[in-house]
């Protein structure tokens, strides 16, 4: 069964918050722009996507360790990285009601949306790293910053990476972690938020090998976006002019997915040189050249790196996978997730309250395999529960109904399909198995 795709972003915020997705964060209080909370079902889905994405790494088979960095750096970290100096977005202020914008949204070449008015400040350069004090001194020592990318701790961190692991060039450090921007418009829900977790892989490699692993790492993580369900056509892979590029690469890629609001980047895949090595061995003074066994050289490691946002991969997810069904002249909100990727797998549901004990002992059997992933649910109609199901994407419901206790089978009722088909009892795990292959 195909729906139609008519996803847009009220509908899909106002689903987040009706199932328990993401709400904004401080909500009580009116909310904060460009922060948001994760609920249940966000967090759950948040986990799969993660697992996915080391799951994609490491079945590379390459040579890949972890890491886990802080989120405060001192300053000095960010001055080597040039974060200090070239983290910035040019700004501009209305000049009568005095809101701020990005010089280049398109507010602000159509005038202010909030007062009609087109006259702007000139612009300024507006860096977007949170800044605070470590400690009781209030002395420029102490300053530090809230991490705007994960990578530099990695970085910062290189040589001990390096002689604790006994890890040779090439080889990758993974990191998924919180980064922080204080982005001067948030938008478009999870898409631009000042707080947000991204999946980084740093892929250390010698110079001459660069070109040919990032377009190895293109292509991996191109094939990820379809493992996980992405529809092929809404992602694509578009390379940087020179103008684009930040201030530490020399070539970059962005992984783009079509949301409604047009072609957008969900992951920056870029080839950072030997940038930010060289910059803290100069700042540190420290040598932070490793020894290439295949060219008998010493050198300072060129970098590929691949980094993407998980909120804002989690909502293409939610807008590639939302369907709106008439099945007989009802309509129906489905989202059409990957089994990888849906915060429920399966749900074990008694058609009646009397069936609950023998419903709820194949529920027990299945959850220390799949934790949280599947659920339990004997409130309201049968129909009404598979709504739920469908609009928060549950590949498969199991239903426990009166001839259960006679043949020794539940009901497997398919989300998409709505084919429905006995299954032993003794099979349902085998066949949720078969469910995520
Ligand atoms: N270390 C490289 C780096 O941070 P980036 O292109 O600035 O590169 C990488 O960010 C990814 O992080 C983006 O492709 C996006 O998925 C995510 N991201 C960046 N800024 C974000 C924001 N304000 N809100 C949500 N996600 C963001």
């Amino acid at each position: 069964m195909n729906g139609t795709n008519l996803a847009t972003l009220d509908l899909i915020i106002a689903l987040c918050k009706r199932r328990g997705f993401v709400y904004q964060s401080a909500d009580l209080y009116g909310g904060l722009n460009g922060l948001y909370d994760f609920g249940h079902l966000g967090v759950l889905m948040k986990n799969k996507i993660k697992d996915e994405w080391y799951r994609s790494l490491f079945s590379t088979g390459l040579d890949i360790v972890l890491f886990d960095g802080s989120i405060l750096g001192p300053e000095i970290v960010w001055q080597a990285s040039g974060h200090e100096q070239n983290f910035n977005d040019p700004m501009v202020d209305c000049m009568n009601c005095k809101r701020r914008y990005r010089a280049d949204d398109p507010d602000v070449a159509n005038g202010c949306p909030h007062c009609g008015s087109n006259k702007w400040t000139a612009v300024q350069q507006f860096n977007m790293m949170f800044q605070t004090n470590l400690g009781a001194a209030a002395n420029s020592s102490a300053t530090a910053y809230l991490r705007p990318e994960t990578a530099q701790t990695i970085f910062s961190n290189f040589k001990n990476i390096m002689s604790s692991n006994r890890v040779k060039v090439p080889f990758g450090v993974a990191q998924i972690g919180k980064a922080f921007r204080n982005e001067i418009t948030p938008k478009q829900f999870l898409f631009r938020v000042r707080e947000f977790e991204q999946m980084e892989l740093e892929w250390f490699c010698h110079k001459d090998e660069s070109q040919l692993f990032f377009d190895f790492w293109c292509k991996a993580r191109f094939d990820f976006y379809r493992s996980i369900g992405l529809t092929e056509k809404n992602v694509h892979l578009r390379p940087h002019s020179k103008d684009e590029l930040a201030h530490y690469s020399s070539q970059c890629v962005d992984v783009e997915y079509q949301f409604p609001f047009g072609w957008k980047e969900l992951e920056g895949i870029a080839d950072r040189s030997n940038y930010d090595l060289v910059q803290h061995g100069l700042f540190s003074k420290k040598d932070l050249s490793v020894y290439d066994e295949r060219t008998a050289t010493s050198l300072v490691p060129h970098v590929i790196e691949s980094s993407v946002g998980v909120g804002r991969l989690l909502l293409s997810i939610l807008f590639d996978a939302y369907n709106q069904d008439t099945i007989e002249g009802d309509e129906r909100t489905v989202l059409r997730l990957s089994p990888k990727v849906a915060p429920i797998t399966a749900a074990i549901l008694p058609l009646s309250k009397k069936l609950t004990e023998p419903a709820f002992k194949i529920f027990k059997d299945l959850v220390p395999q799949y934790g949280p992933h599947v659920e339990f649910d004997d409130t309201g109609s049968i129909g009404k529960r598979y709504r739920r199901y469908d609009e928060i994407g549950t590949p498969v419901c199991f239903t426990y109904d009166f001839d259960s206790q006679v043949d020794g089978c539940v009901t497997a009722r398919n989300r998409d399909t709505l084919a429905q088909e006995r299954v032993s009892i003794d099979f349902v795990n085998q066949y949720l198995q078969d469910v995520i292959k």
